[in-house]
């Protein structure tokens, strides 16, 4: 078959995911499957998650959830940013627990439950220093005040936070852990009765055990990636995405000519030149013209020019290649491998974007295998 596919081995996220416990041990992890599961199928991933996950299935916001929700997924579902705003009859609807980190939200969700009469499950979100979402610990003792008044409206069910640099920066990350310690330890000596703590994401539950409370969200290390390249793999985690497509023409280019746009290549001796059918309206970005790499029949190939919408060019001078043959821009074969860090170092990105920005391309099938 002539495709191009996002290959995505489900096998290999619950793998991920078993293994990710095993190194965290005790605590509960927390699958984050935002974004589509960064790229991978939100549903998908959080069917083959189901039975192992003990506590929360994590996605950004309200609609996400309901989709998961709509896909028979009854498992408890953690909302991290966007939510609590018009959606709250969502919430209840569905049964989706809210992080609060605003009084705006947190006083639109009391109303909501008045008028309802019911109490609903929330995660408050405290700010330690990454300075995006959430409560100032100077907030805790009004936050305390107002749950006593309305504790017949909400559950204060988890207390999180977010760490800015815990793939980079020890000493902000020690601080933010001490902060939230200092928050963790205020509340449970007041009335409140939190079950779930929680700071951790991948790079702080790779780096910092005493960071683990009781519950860790774990993105990018349960797609097989840390966030930031390491050398060894104290997981033992895997990717789990593959992008393959194939040649859908092939050319000699004679020295001295161009190929492709601009041209930003000239050809510097006599090529041959594969046409691969992937572009940046697949998920490449065209600032990785020139300098990134595929895989065509166990060989690594240079790409050369600039990536159009629909295809790229790549130098297979050196390498058996036909019409049809499979590329592998992201995945490997027998002796070569190419994954998201080596695209993201082309772009100047993260995996993070690789991933989503290449999974959320509607134009490449998702193949589950
Ligand atoms: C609030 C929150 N928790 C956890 C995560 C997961 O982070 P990571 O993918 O680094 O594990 C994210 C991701 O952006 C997040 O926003």
């Amino acid at each position: 078959m002539y495709e191009v596919i996002k290959e995505i081995n489900l096998k290999t996220i619950v793998e991920n995911f078993k293994n990710i416990q095993n190194y965290v041990g005790n605590v509960d992890v927390i699958p984050v499957i935002k974004a589509d599961a960064y790229g991978h199928g939100a549903i998908e991933v959080a069917q083959s998650l189901i039975s192992y996950v003990k506590s929360y299935f994590a996605v950004a916001f309200t609609q996400e959830a309901i989709e998961l929700r709509k896909n028979n997924i009854k498992n408890n579902i953690l909302i991290l940013s966007r939510s609590g705003f018009d959606d709250v009859e969502d919430l209840y609807n569905y049964n989706l627990t809210p992080v609060v980190h605003d009084f705006f939200v947190l006083q639109s969700i009391i109303d909501f439950s008045k008028s309802k009469k019911c109490r609903l499950p929330i995660h408050l979100k405290f700010n330690t220093g990454m300075n995006r979402l959430g409560f100032n610990k100077s907030d805790l003792n009004h936050i305390i005040e107002l749950y006593k008044k309305n504790k017949d409206f909400i559950d204060i069910v988890g207390v999180m936070s977010h760490f800015s640099s815990s793939e980079s920066d020890v000493r902000i990350t020690s601080k933010q852990i001490d902060e939230f310690e200092d928050i963790v330890n205020t509340i449970k000596s007041s009335d409140l009765d939190v079950r779930y703590y929680h700071i951790a994401n991948s790079g702080g539950l790779l780096n910092y055990k005493n960071a683990y409370f009781n519950a860790v969200r774990a993105g990018i290390s349960l797609y097989g990636y840390y966030p930031k390249k390491i050398e060894d793999n104290p997981i033992n985690i895997k990717p789990a995405m593959s992008i393959k497509s194939f040649i859908i023409s092939k050319r000699i280019v004679n020295k001295g000519e161009g190929i492709s746009y601009g041209p930003s290549f000239i050809a510097d001796k006599d090529m041959q030149i594969a046409i691969v059918a992937f572009g940046y309206a697949d998920g490449l970005f065209r600032c990785m013209s020139n300098k990134f790499n595929a895989i065509v029949n166990d060989k690594i190939c240079k790409s050369v020019g600039t990536i159009c919408m629909d295809m790229f060019a790549i130098d297979v001078s050196d390498v058996e290649a036909r019409v049809g043959d499979e590329v592998i821009i992201m995945g490997e074969s027998k002796n070569c491998k190419i994954d998201a860090d080596d695209l993201a170092r082309f772009a100047s990105t993260i995996n993070y974007e690789i991933l989503t920005n290449i999974g959320k391309s509607l134009r490449t099938k998702k193949v589950y295998i």
